[in-house]
């Protein structure tokens, strides 16, 4: 690793009560849906990070007005026009990819681009349905990679098995669809989470969802959409870091308040708890309490992985720390797509701290019983990396990391809520 870094010298257990920012892909369909609305909009607790301010950016060039307010941002909606400059996206993976399902519907020329990260992910799962819809799309590599080039409009609604489980891709073809002729269907085989549904059933736009043969199918009509009041919820995928923690780490006793609890994104907490986690959960109440207790090892299934696909760093460090048995994560090479290669970083940084990895182009195992110890962890510009090992570093008292100020992608006070609850 180069010189520098940050050293974190921090120990558990985790103690305390905390409310992580707000969730973030609420927060990124709040703003599109806010752009895309006519009228005014109120979002509450939206999230801080990177990745949603990049958003908001975005629907600010293309004609939405935002405005911060005391407890929020209020977004004035429903007018779009090309935008004057290429939209950059930061890091953002659901930035990008909704908004090339919004931007295909857009009777104009719209430019995505990111960073070094966005330019390396997959986006040929957004460009094809999008195209087949008739929106005129160029890209990097026929349009497999970014910057994607987009002349919106003109669409017509599809029939789409998913070939991938992507709530993402679901997302932009869903957001296409609004300005379609005719209904777009969206068939998916493991279900993926519902913000997309569920945000534009409460703005007025019909959605079902029903079985199909092999899975869920969503059937969108082209309506007119509402603007609204949306406080967005905790992030369960924020809390897991402090969950995890607290889970492996003896001592522990954790609650974390106002959390998003719905379907299809906690599935960390059942894995949590067939490996031994002392978890109180209410569902209805989005608040988790957690105590420390002596994790063991279990399996996840390529099912699972979309249920709790952001979080298996944090569930990598958790069975780290276990007392026993391994963690086998199976079927799960979408994690090689996601911000850097997850199952490659998270064997990396595990390994750096003297943990027993293995992996496989499909599969991440972790083995407990190794302790761990101080190290120096490179998060590859990851958030979900570096916020890992700080947690990992817990339990070593000491971690070095290259890049930690990546949290900000989604958790700008990450570092003062470790200071909140673990002990110098
Ligand atoms: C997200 C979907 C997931 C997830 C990402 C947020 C969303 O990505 O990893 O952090 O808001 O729709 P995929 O759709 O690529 O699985």
């Amino acid at each position: 690793m180069a010189a520098g870094g940050t050293v974190l010298e921090r120990r558990g257990p985790i103690r305390g009560t905390l409310r992580v920012p707000g969730d973030k892909s609420v927060s990124h369909r709040a703003l599109l849906l806010g752009a895309l609305a006519s009228g005014t909009s109120r979002i509450t607790g939206l999230s801080a990070g990177l990745d949603v301010a990049h958003t908001r950016a975005i629907v600010e060039a293309l004609g939405a007005r935002t405005a911060d307010l005391a407890d929020g941002v209020e977004i004035a909606g429903g007018e779009l026009h090309e935008a004057s400059h290429v939209l950059d996206v930061g890091n953002s993976g659901t930035g990008i990819r909704l908004l090339a399902g919004l931007c295909a519907g857009l009777p104009f020329l719209s430019v995505l681009q990111g960073d070094s990260s966005i330019a390396c992910r997959p986006m040929a799962r957004v460009t094809e349905p999008l195209r087949a819809m008739g929106a005129r799309i160029d890209g990097r590599d026929g349009g497999r990679l970014a910057p994607l080039v987009i002349r919106g409009g003109g669409l017509v609604g599809i029939d789409y098995t998913l070939p991938v489980a992507s709530a993402q891709v679901k997302s932009a073809i869903l957001l296409a669809g609004l300005h379609a002729t005719g209904p777009t269907v969206v068939r998916e085989r493991v279900p993926t989470r519902r913000h997309t549904e569920e945000m534009l059933r409460e703005r007025g736009v019909r959605v079902e969802t029903a079985r199909w043969d092999e899975g869920e199918v969503i059937t969108l009509t082209p309506g007119p959409l509402s603007a609204g009041e949306i406080a967005v919820p905790g992030d369960p995928s924020q809390a897991a870091f402090w969950i995890c923690g607290a889970a492996a780490l003896p001592g522990s006793d954790l609650v974390v308040e106002g959390l998003y609890l719905g379907p299809e994104r906690t599935g960390f907490l059942p894995v949590l708890e067939r490996m031994g986690a002392d978890l109180d959960v209410d569902e209805d109440g989005g608040r988790v309490r957690v105590r420390g207790a002596e994790l063991h090892g279990t399996v996840v299934t390529g099912q699972e992985l979309p249920d709790l696909v952001d979080e298996v760093p944090a569930l990598a460090v958790a069975a780290a720390l276990g007392t026993a048995g391994e963690l086998d994560i199976r079927d799960a090479a979408e994690l090689r797509a996601k911000e850097s290669d997850r199952i490659a970083t998270t064997a990396e940084m595990l390994t750096a701290l003297g943990g027993s990895v293995e992996t496989g182009p499909e599969r991440l195992v972790v083995r407990a019983g190794t302790p761990l110890r101080p190290g120096e962890v490179r998060s590859h510009g990851d958030h979900r990396i570096a916020m890992a090992a700080a947690i990992a570093g817990l339990a070593t008292g000491r971690v070095t990391i290259d890049d930690v100020a990546c949290v900000a992608t989604s958790y700008p006070g990450f570092l003062t809520d470790l200071a909140a609850v673990s002990a110098s």
